[in-house]
């Protein structure tokens, strides 16, 4: 299968609009060496073809334009994503479905359903895409059976519920429920290999560890370096565990668990603005060089 990195940002992308960071400033002024991001999605193919979208972010119109794929022009009006799946309801995996309410079919979207209690209701946006052409809505299931997108063929899918957070406006904000968060194991019943995905990992679980053992591939949380990162620059006094993403540095944290793991090529995807990996020249940076894990950006491709 074929992975494409459409954004490898986190919420607000790098630089965010309103942020001067050290990093933010820093890749506005060219005064550190590092790449813009926008944020945080993938999409997959099996056959190079027909792609699933997963997670639709606010920048999805930059990210079609720098993917030719996604626009094949097959027909006046034509895009090469076949299906839609969305990991969770926050802002920066979902927004991009309003840009794509010009598709000329209803999309293909697969999300759980606590994912869709959330897009119908507190942030209808299924509601109004019921106003242009619709969607057509496929529940993923919580309980680690696997499923098919008839557009994927050849990929075998597993959506693996996380204990992470709803969004601010969630109805279960404060009382999360399997499948506000998923994970999701891909694999290609060609070539037998299996990529593991979560851009949201508020901890380390054991039915979670155990897929991203066996996997081939993990692109998982970067968001942060250490927990506590947006409270030093005064941005935030809230803690990266509290938004649901574990951090990279501190004992236990993803860093220890990618090296505890022999198997997968080990990839981090939604990469906070605040997190010192951004800049290439960082000791941070260089520690996760040296652990093996590799930091993902904007057009990112690879096949496994
Ligand atoms: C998150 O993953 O916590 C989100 O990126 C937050 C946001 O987009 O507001
Ligand atoms: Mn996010
Ligand atoms: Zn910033």
């Amino acid at each position: 299968m074929f992975i494409h990195v459409m954004g490898s940002g986190a919420g607000g992308g790098f630089p965010q609009w309103n942020c001067n960071c050290v990093n933010c400033k820093g890749v506005r002024e060219g005064t550190i060496k590092a790449r813009r991001r926008t944020q945080s999605s993938i999409a997959i193919s099996a056959n190079g073809t027909d792609w699933i979208l997963f997670n639709a972010s606010p920048d999805i119109k930059k990210q079609i334009d720098d993917f030719p794929a996604l626009q094949p022009g097959r027909a006046v009006r034509d895009t090469g994503i076949s299906a839609i799946v969305i990991t969770d309801a926050q802002i920066d995996h979902t927004t991009g479905l309003l840009t794509l309410r010009e598709h000329i079919a209803p999309w293909e979207i697969y999300t759980t359903e606590a994912v869709r209690q959330d897009l119908t209701t507190a942030y209808p946006l299924f509601n109004i895409l019921g106003h242009f052409r619709g969607i057509n809505h496929h529940e993923i299931a919580t309980d680690e059976s696997s499923f098919t997108i008839p557009s994927a063929q050849g990929l075998i899918f597993t959506a693996v519920p996380l204990n992470s957070e709803a969004p601010p406006y969630s109805p279960h904000r404060h009382n999360t429920v399997p499948g506000d968060n998923i994970g999701m194991k891909i694999e290609d019943t060609r070539t037998g290999k299996n990529l593991f995905y979560a851009p949201g990992l508020g901890e380390a679980e054991p039915h979670v560890l155990e897929y991203m053992r066996n996997a081939d591939c993990v692109l998982v949380d970067g968001t942060v370096w250490t927990d506590d990162e947006m409270s030093h620059e005064g941005i935030s006094d809230k803690r990266a565990l509290e938004m649901g993403h574990l951090d990279q540095s501190s004992e236990g944290g993803i860093m220890d668990i990618l090296k505890s793991m022999e198997r997968p090529r080990k990839i981090l995807i939604h990469i906070n603005n605040t997190n010192p990996i951004l800049n290439e020249e960082s000791p941070q940076r260089k520690t996760l060089e040296a652990a093996g894990i590799e930091a993902s950006y904007d057009g990112m491709e690879f096949e496994i």
